[in-house]
């Protein structure tokens, strides 16, 4: 464990979790996580920002004890979710002066998550500060990034932003600052896809109220402490922005080869048009390499076999995680197979109802495609072709 320094009296003493390769028991984290905690030493009171996932608490502690920590004033919570707060009642059992300091919204939710005694809190509003004597910590309300009770903490004196899991990756390194920035960007996106992509258009209205804030340091709650807050901002302007790009992306499975042959075909057919095509075979496919796609892609192609009457189970769950991800993608279609029948298109669409589409030609096929089932697809890529440059990608 370590403890790193961020700026004066201010330090970094969470926990790395290198090895962590599921998050949620739905989310894969190829590059392991972090639960950051950060300790403001004012000249007269001293705060923890956020605690970390109860498994990891031991080193917490050891990071705390090292650092000579006898006492702790305020613990900020930004968050609820128990990644972050889940330590809280041991925190508050090792330090019982300290007083948990959230929004009200959140302690609702920590005295029904965690059971946390109402004595123990004190509420802050939107914009309200609180004195450390020489640093003082400002509250901002951001709802929704990415539960309802989620607020920022900025340190006025260092322009720092205490960003909990908004503007984060789960992207573990032994560097507290981001050194790669390549690297953690696409950390960052797959973040961006997973957790926050269907509050997009909140996201929008809290960058434009950070526009109000010098900011320097962004120190997020999972990830590296971004010393060049520019980088990440502007990704997330450009994630949430209206804009998309002339990609089309094909979540697709094949189960005897009829499904695939179509992908192949349309993928080839899309590539002459000069439209970045990522197909995705769902047996071999990391969810989160899917969701990173659609954060940008204009049109998404659903290619499915009929499985007894509905699209493969695999499929349904792509569709599903599609529709409750919010993708800003204009266009939609399903493509794929059937031996006798079924109603595999319908339920597709039907399960899609989140996204703000517009619905492309279908191509369905009996049986192996043939000649004029190619035919059929080289329309649809005519189609997408003709959609995309309608908005000038
Ligand atoms: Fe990292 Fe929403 O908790």
């Amino acid at each position: 464990m370590a403890i790193q320094k961020v700026k004066e009296n201010v330090f970094s003493v969470g926990v790395k979790h290198w090895d962590r390769r599921l998050f949620d028991e739905l989310v894969p984290l190829p590059d392991g996580t972090t639960y950051n905690s950060y300790l403001v030493e004012g000249s007269d009171k001293v705060a923890l920002i956020e605690t970390v996932d109860p498994e990891t608490l031991n080193d917490l502690f050891e990071n705390l004890k090292t650092h000579n920590v006898t006492k702790i004033d305020y613990v900020i919570v930004n968050h609820a979710e128990q990644d972050h707060s889940g330590g809280i009642p041991a925190v508050l059992a090792e330090y019982p002066e300290a007083k948990v300091v959230t929004n009200d919204k959140c302690r609702k939710m920590l005295i029904d998550l965690l059971n946390i005694s109402e004595d123990k809190f004190l509420v802050v509003k939107n914009e309200e500060t609180l004195s450390l004597g020489d640093k003082t910590l400002q509250f901002l309300l951001t709802p929704w990034v990415h539960w309802p009770e989620t607020m920022v903490t900025y340190l006025k004196e260092d322009n720092i932003l205490f960003s909990c899991d908004f503007l984060g990756s789960h992207f573990v390194s032994s560097e507290l600052f981001v050194k790669n920035e390549a690297k953690v960007y696409q950390s960052a996106k797959r973040y961006y896809a997973e957790i926050m992509m269907p509050f997009r258009k909140k996201i929008i209205g809290h960058l434009q109220k950070l526009e109000n804030l010098k900011i320097d340091i962004i120190a997020p709650s999972h990830g590296q402490v971004y010393d060049n807050p520019k980088m990440i901002l502007d990704a997330y302007k450009d994630w949430t922005s209206d804009n998309v790009k002339n990609e089309v992306v094909i979540p697709y499975i094949s189960m005897h080869g009829s499904t695939k042959k179509m992908v192949e075909y349309l993928t080839d057919a899309l590539i002459k048009r000069d439209i970045v095509v990522k197909p995705f075979n769902l047996t071999v496919t990391d969810i989160g390499e899917l969701a990173i796609e659609l954060v940008d892609a204009c049109t998404i192609v659903i290619a499915s076999p009929t499985v007894l009457t509905g699209p493969h189970p695999s499929v349904v769950y792509a569709s599903a995680l599609a529709n409750i991800l919010k993708p800003k993608a204009k266009f939609a279609t399903v493509i794929g197979s059937f031996g006798w029948g079924g109603k595999m298109v319908e339920k597709i669409v039907g399960m899609l109802g989140n996204l703000k589409v517009e619905l492309l030609s279908t191509v369905m096929v009996k049986g192996f495609p043939k000649e004029n089932d190619f035919r059929a697809l080289d329309n649809l890529a005519d189609e997408i072709f003709e959609k995309h440059k309608s908005l000038n990608i």
